[in-house]
């Protein structure tokens, strides 16, 4: 996560002080925040070849395979590639079918907190995993929106150039979704998961997520934190279902405690009615230790 050559070092979760936006020094660890660096400071054509190789040296490892099972046997997931996958269709799926019978065009996608893929090891193999991920779920790169407010200009310039869509509005993970929707958040803080799911806390918007990120039940472990401050993960917790993702021992800092979480609506009527009912917009104001970048103002 912190490398900035290619060598391998030890990275683990960083805990972040709260920030309201980047500064603008290109000499940040994490590429410089939006407009941090020039296109020239980010050699594409290395940093595409790169992420080229590592797709490929990981679809020819275990780990994409391993990757695969678990994803084909995850709901949401599961219902978008081709009916010949033999992959049972989830209730999503079905609820998406157009009354002519037609098969949708599968999920959208969003990647936060992706991070400096260009300088650091691990997000280039997220980004790598990413990719593959599309690929395999046939979702175009444009339907996949991407955002990291430590983006670099010449990262921004090479994510355009694998045609991904960029935002450029920090959502601070308050993006309200319509339809399926894979979010693949990658070692990011509580308070971006937690913002997604207040703002799609409804029963009937939550079984649209899925969520390739932190386990959640290692992030339970925190106990009363989590409940004082990230109420919506806490509860949600109690009726996701989550899939482990299998991470082999030389790729433990980039895909370590790493799950797909969805929210199958059967067990979400184990919660209660009230909770439904408006639901507050978290505020963080008591957290000593906010790991997410919220926008100006
Ligand atoms: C702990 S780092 C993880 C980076 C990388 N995925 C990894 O595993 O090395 C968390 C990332 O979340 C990003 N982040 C913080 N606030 C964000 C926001 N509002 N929207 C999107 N990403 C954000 C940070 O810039 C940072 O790159």
């Amino acid at each position: 996560m912190s490398e900035k050559t290619d060598e391998w070092q030890v990275a683990r979760r960083r805990k972040k002080r709260p920030e309201r936006r980047p500064e603008r020094s290109p000499a940040r660890g994490h590429g410089g925040g939006p407009h941090g660096g020039g296109p020239q400071e980010v050699d594409s054509k290395k940093t595409l070849r790169r992420i080229e190789e590592t797709m490929s040296e990981l679809r020819c490892g275990d780990v994409w395979l391993d990757w695969s099972k678990v994803l084909s046997a995850s709901s949401a997931t599961a219902s978008t590639p081709s009916p010949a996958d033999g992959a049972p269709e989830s209730p999503v799926g079905r609820q998406e079918r157009s009354s002519t019978g037609a098969r949708p065009p599968g999920p959208d996608c969003v990647c936060y907190g992706l991070g400096s893929f260009s300088s650091c090891v691990s997000a280039r193999y997220q980004l790598a995993m990413l990719l593959l991920l599309l690929e395999t779920l046939q979702v175009t790169p444009g339907r996949c929106s991407v955002f990291d407010p430590v983006f670099s200009e010449g990262e921004l310039d090479v994510l355009r150039q694998l045609d991904l869509t960029v935002l450029t509005e920090n959502e601070e993970g308050k993006r309200l979704v319509k339809r399926p929707t894979i979010f693949y958040l990658m070692h990011c803080g509580k308070a971006l998961y937690n913002n997604l799911l207040w703002r799609n806390w409804k029963r009937e918007t939550l079984p649209l997520l899925t969520i390739i990120g932190n386990s959640f039940s290692g992030i339970q472990t925190i106990g009363r934190e989590l409940q004082r401050d990230y109420g919506y993960i806490d509860q949600a917790v109690a009726v996701c279902e989550e899939r482990r993702l299998p991470c082999p021992p030389r790729l433990l800092d980039v895909f370590n405690d790493t799950a797909v979480i969805t929210f199958p609506d059967s067990d979400l009527g184990k919660l209660p009615q009230c909770t439904w009912a408006d639901p507050a917009e978290p505020r963080y104001e008591a957290c000593p230790d906010l790991e997410i970048i919220l926008r100006d103002g």
